[in-house]
């Protein structure tokens, strides 16, 4: 309540409460449209504390739009290696070439324009729009969905029909303010970190005073929960091609890690799950002569969106010419690769440490796990 006895209308709650409370992000206040997007794309589906040291990386190898668009999209999936999802990598060099050649270079400010850019949907835009532009666009993401439909009590799915439409004409109404981006910030914080799926902090919520869903003494009611995609459970192996010393990275061809290097993977299918089987499939698809298989590392779990891998890495040795399209490192700089590609490499290292693999095997094993 303020000095009148009056309870200022949620908008104002809520800008005083991030104004106290803000977390501190470096894209936050920079005024760059281009870290703004960049942030945002990034923000998709990845947690905050993960996003800031790619946010720093890219930012400082591709300080602009321009440096982004001149550089390889094999160069730009590296520097993503780690943060998944990797079609936003794709999109953002995409995005980063249509601005080059569609807008001169100038990030565009119509919410329009924006839209149409490669990996950017209505919630990125409204985004975008309201924090680098001051547009009065009001974002909706989980988060500003469990506080409105907390707040007001909204039941149904809020993503269909009615509810959505109810969601959309509250978020919008509670914008009317001329700070949209950090009123549409406000609401994201408060979300994740007050207004929390499990267990919402109501006892400092800046708008538990008129909020339905405290008042009926169980939030967690709200809003309806989601209905998930059933997990697919598949089995992989990961072919490593060990040549002297290095390891040879294939162009990343199959439905998984697209545009990636790395060794080679392939969906055991057989309904037995001969996995020497799949790999000869795949080489001979491949037109690769197998010659010797070394080992096989410890097989691991991985998880992409809505499918659990179970992945058999296999070490094998590659001898003769090596094809125009294959690279090779040495282990050690593993790091660049995807997370999926590291833990096969991980995992066949104590098979490199092997002396009867070769004399230089040692030294690698020791600097991986340095
Ligand atoms: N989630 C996505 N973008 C965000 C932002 N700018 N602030 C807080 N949470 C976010």
């Amino acid at each position: 309540m303020n000095d009148m006895g009056m309870t200022p209308p949620v908008p104002k709650r809520l800008l005083g409460w991030y104004s106290a409370n803000q977390d501190e992000m470096p894209w936050r206040g920079c005024g760059d449209p281009y870290g703004i997007w960049l942030s945002e794309v990034m923000l998709q589906q990845t947690q905050i504390s993960t996003v800031i040291p790619y946010w720093h990386k890219f930012m400082a190898h591709y300080p602009d739009i321009k440096a982004l668009a001149a550089a390889d999209e094999e160069a730009v999936l590296e520097d993503w290696a780690g943060l998944g999802y990797y079609s936003r990598g794709r999109n953002l060099h995409r995005a980063a070439r249509q601005v080059m050649t569609d807008h001169a270079g100038q990030f565009p400010e119509d919410p329009e324009e924006i839209r149409s850019l490669p990996g950017i949907g209505e919630y990125t835009t409204a985004a975008i729009c309201s924090i680098a532009f001051g547009k009065n666009l009001a974002v909706i993401d989980g988060n500003v969905e469990r506080v409105i439909c907390r707040h007001q009590t909204l039941s149904g799915d809020p993503r269909k029909g009615d509810t959505k439409v109810q969601l959309r004409q509250i978020a919008n109404t509670w914008l009317c303010t001329d700070q949209p981006g950090d009123h549409n910030q406000a609401v994201m914080d408060l979300g994740r970190k007050v207004c929390t799926p499990r267990n919402p902090d109501c006892e400092n919520c800046p708008i538990a005073e008129d909020c339905n869903a405290y008042a009926s003494g169980d939030p967690h009611r709200w809003p309806q929960p989601k209905k998930r995609r059933p997990i697919e459970k598949q089995q992989w192996i990961s072919a490593l091609f060990i040549c002297g010393e290095e390891l040879l990275l294939f162009p990343g061809n199959t439905e998984l890690l697209k545009g990636h290097r790395g060794p080679i993977l392939s969906r055991v299918t057989q309904p037995d799950g001969n996995i020497e089987q799949a790999l000869k499939r795949e080489l001979k698809e491949r037109t690769i002569p197998l010659q010797e298989i070394l080992g096989y590392g410890d097989p691991y779990r991985h998880s992409i969106t809505h499918r659990q891998l179970e992945v058999q890495p296999i070490l094998c040795r590659w001898c003769g010419p090596i094809p125009e399209d294959v690279k090779k490192i040495v282990p050690h700089a593993a790091g660049k690769l995807p997370v999926l590609h590291r833990k096969a490499i991980e995992s066949i290292m104590p098979l490199l440490s092997n002396a009867s693999i070769g004399d230089h095997a040692e030294g690698i094993t020791d600097e991986m796990h340095s």
